[in-house]
C-alpha cells in the first residue's frame, strides 16, 4: 500500500500542477507542530518564490480545493504553511488498509534488486568478541529491512581466513603441538585454538623470526602447500563450528560461509585484469595499484595488492570479492557492514574496483559503524582490562534477564529460559541499533533490559502486554474498527499509519534507528491508550471490538518492525 503521507502528496500535488505549478512542491510529511495539525505541506513557499509570487495567497488557492474533500476535518493556512487534518472515517479506513497489507505497510520496490551484504568479518581461529557484535546486529537487521522491501539479499560473514593470522596459528602449532601435523590434524581442540591465538599474535609483535616463519607459513598455505593446507582445514572447521553456536545465540545467520579463502581464487584473474589496464606497478617487490586522484587531499595511498613474499593481502582478497560476487550474484550493490575504522581501506578497494571496472560507481558501499563503548564513554572492556568474549557477554545479559524474568508476577511464556533468551536478544540488539550506526554507543545492559524507556525490554513486554490481553479476550477477535472513541486511540492510529515513512527513511539511509525510534514511538503510544481507555472491561460492545481490533494492528506492525531489527516478539512476561 501507499503510504498516508505518499497518498497526501499525491492528492496535493496534482492540485499544485491543475494550477500550474510543479508537481514536486506538493510533498506531505508528518505535522511538527500536532498539537495544531497531523500533517503540513510546505510547498507553497518554493512554489511562490519560483514563480514570483506570494506564499500566503498560493497556500490559500490550495487550501480552497482541499476544503471541498470530505476526508479531511480540517484544512487550513498559517503563513503559507498547509496544515492538514483527517478525518476519522478516513483514519479507520487507512488503518484498514494498512491491516490487510500483507506487508504491514513496509513500503514495496517497484524493481526487483539483488543487495549482497558483507557483514560480520570475524577471523577464524579466535572467538568471537565484543567488537564482532555491531557489525552481526547492524548487518542482520539490514538483510531483514532489504527482504521486508521485497528485493532480494544475500549475506556473506566474509570469514578472515587467509592472511598473517593464519601463519601466525599455524607457526605457533607447530612448535607446541607437532601432534598437529598428523594427516588429520585431528588432536586440535577449539580451546587450544582459543588459547593459541593471542600468543601467537603477541609473539608476531616481539620476536622477528618467529614473525618472518609465520609469514613464509602463510605465502606457502596460499600456494596450496598440503601439509598448512591440512592444518588449516582443522583450524577452518572446529573455528566455524564455534562461531555458528555464538551467532546462533544471537539469533544472527548468514545465507554463505565463505572465506577470504574463497575469494581468493579469483586473485590471479584480478591481478591480470589489472595488468591489461596497466594500473598495475611494482613497488619493493610488491604489487600495487595507484588510487589517488588531484581531488584527494591528502593522496590516497596505494593498494597494496600482492607482498614481497608473493603473499596476497587483505585489499586483494576485498576486490577477488568482489569479483566472485559479480559472477555468482550480479547484485546491485554490495554492502560492507564494517567498522569505520577502516574507512581508508574500503575507499581504496572501491577505488581500485572502480578503476578497474570490475563494479561500476555506486555498486559497493561501506557502511560503517561507530565504537561500542562502556559506561565510562571507553571502548568495552573486561574488568581486567581485556577484550570480552561475545558469548561471555550475551550470557551477562541472558543471566540478568533470568533474574529479572524470575521475579516476574506474570510467569513467562513459553518458559523463563525462551523468554530470557528473547530479552536478552532484544536488549543487546535495540540496545545498539537504536543508535544511528555511525555513531558510538555505551552498552548498559540494565537500561536495555529495562521495562522503561528507549529500550528492547519496554519493546518486548509492550508485544508481551498485547499478547496477554488478546489471549484472554473470550474468543479470538475479529479486526474491525469502528470507531476513534479518544484522543489515546486516534493517536495511536496516527503513529501506526506514520511508521511506513520510518522504513523509507530507513532503507534510503540503511540505517536501522529509523525504525527503532517509530517503534518505541507506538510502543509509546500503545503505553498511554492501554493506560487510558478500558479494553476488556469495556461494556460498549463496538467500543470493545474496536480497542481490540487496535491492539491486534499494533501487534501486527509492532511485531513486523521488531522482526525487521531480529528480535522475537514474546507471548508473555
Ligand atoms: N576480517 C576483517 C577484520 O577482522 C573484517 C572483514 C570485513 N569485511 C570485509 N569484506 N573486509 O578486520
Amino acid at each position: 500500500m501507499q503510504s498516508v503521507t505518499n497518498q497526501l502528496t499525491r492528492l496535493i500535488s496534482d492540485i499544485f500542477s491543475q494550477l500550474g505549478y510543479d508537481p514536486a512542491f506538493g510533498s506531505v510529511i508528518a505535522s511538527d507542530r500536532p498539537d495544531r495539525c497531523q500533517f503540513q505541506c510546505n510547498g507553497a513557499f518554493a512554489a511562490a518564490k519560483a514563480a514570483r509570487q506570494n506564499p500566503v495567497e498560493i497556500a490559500a488557492h490550495i487550501v480552497n480545493i482541499l476544503r471541498r474533500d470530505h476526508r479531511f476535518s480540517n484544512v487550513q493556512t498559517v503563513g503559507g504553511f498547509i496544515n492538514l487534518t483527517l478525518n476519522d472515517q478516513t483514519i479507520l479506513y487507512i488503518a484498514t488498509q494498512l491491516y490487510d497489507d500483507p506487508y504491514a505497510g513496509v513500503p514495496q520496490t517497484t524493481q526487483p534488486e539483488t543487495i549482497f551484504l558483507d557483514y560480520g568479518g570475524p577471523n577464524i581461529a579466535k572467538p568471537l568478541h565484543i567488537g564482532h557484535l555491531r557489525a552481526a546486529v547492524i548487518g542482520q537487521a539490514l538483510k531483514n529491512l532489504v527482504r521486508a522491501t521485497g528485493r532480494t539479499a544475500v549475506s556473506d560473514i566474509h570469514l578472515g581466513d587467509w592472511g598473517l593470522p593464519m601463519g601466525l596459528v599455524i607457526a605457533q602449532l607447530c612448535e607446541g603441538h607437532p601432534a598437529a601435523f598428523s594427516d588429520s590434524a585431528g588432536h586440535l581442540t577449539a580451546q587450544q585454538l582459543n588459547t593459541l591465538y593471542p600468543l601467537a599474535a603477541a609473539r608476531g609483535k616481539t620476536d622477528p623470526d618467529f614473525l618472518q616463519t609465520a609469514r613464509q607459513i602463510t605465502a606457502s598455505l596460499q600456494m596450496g602447500d598440503p601439509k598448512y593446507t591440512a592444518i588449516w582445514k582443522r583450524i577452518s572447521e572446529l573455528s566455524v563450528k564455534d562461531l555458528k553456536s555464538t551467532y546462533a545465540d544471537l539469533c544472527i545467520d548468514f545465507d554463505l560461509w565463505q572465506g577470504e579463502s574463497d575469494a581468493a581464487q579469483y586473485i590471479p584473474a584480478l591481478l591480470t585484469l589489472l595488468r591489461e589496464k596497466h594500473l598495475l606497478r611494482h613497488s619493493d617487490g610488491a604489487l600495487v595499484t595507484d588510487v589517488t586522484t588531484p581531488f584527494d587531499n591528502p593522496p590516497l595511498p596505494p593498494v597494496l595488492l600482492q607482498n614481497k613474499n608473493g603473499g596476497s593481502t587483505y585489499a586483494a582478497t576485498d576486490l577477488a570479492a568482489v569479483m566472485q560476487r559479480q559472477k555468482d550474484f550480479a547484485p546491485n550493490q554490495i554492502w560492507y557492514i564494517v567498522d569505520k575504522r577502516q574507512h581508508l581501506h574500503f575507499q581504496q578497494v572501491f577505488r581500485c574496483a572502480e578503476k578497474a571496472g570490475v563494479a561500476a560507481p555506486g555498486v559497493l558501499r561501506h557502511l560503517e559503524f561507530g565504537t561500542m563503548n562502556g559506561r565510562n564513554g571507553k571502548p568495552f572492556k573486561t574488568r581486567d582490562g581485556g577484550v570480552m568474549q561475545l558469548s561471555e557477554l550475551f550470557n551477562a545479559v541472558y543471566h540478568s534477564a533470568y533474574d529479572r524474568l524470575k521475579n516476574s508476577p506474570h510467569s513467562p511464556k513459553p518458559s523463563i529460559a525462551d523468554t530470557a533468551h528473547d530479552l536478552a536478544v532484544a536488549a543487546i540488539k535495540f540496545g545498539d541499533l537504536c543508535n544511528h550506526r555511525s555513531k558510538d554507543y555505551i552498552f548498559d545492559p540494565e537500561k536495555f533490559l529495562a521495562k522503561e524507556g528507549k529500550s528492547g525490554g519496554f519493546l518486548l513486554y509492550t508485544t508481551a502486554r498485547i499478547n496477554s490481553l488478546l489471549a484472554k479476550a473470550d474468543k479470538p477477535p475479529q479486526f474491525t474498527l469502528r470507531g476513534v472513541y479518544s484522543q489515546h486511540e486516534r493517536d495511536l492510529l496516527l503513529t501506526l499509519l506514520m511508521d511506513s515513512d520510518a522504513c523509507t527513511t530507513a532503507w534510503k539511509e540503511a540505517a536501522p534507528n529509523y525504525i527503532c525510534e517509530s517503534a518505541y514511538r507506538i510502543a509509546c503510544a500503545f503505553s498511554a491508550f492501554y493506560h487510558n481507555c478500558p479494553i476488556l472491561q469495556e461494556q460498549d460492545t463496538d467500543k470493545r471490538a474496536s480497542r481490540l481490533s487496535l491492539c491486534l494492528l499494533t501487534k501486527k506492525i509492532l511485531e513486523n518492525r521488531l522482526r525487521i531489527l531480529g528480535i522475537s516478539p514474546v507471548e508473555q512476561m
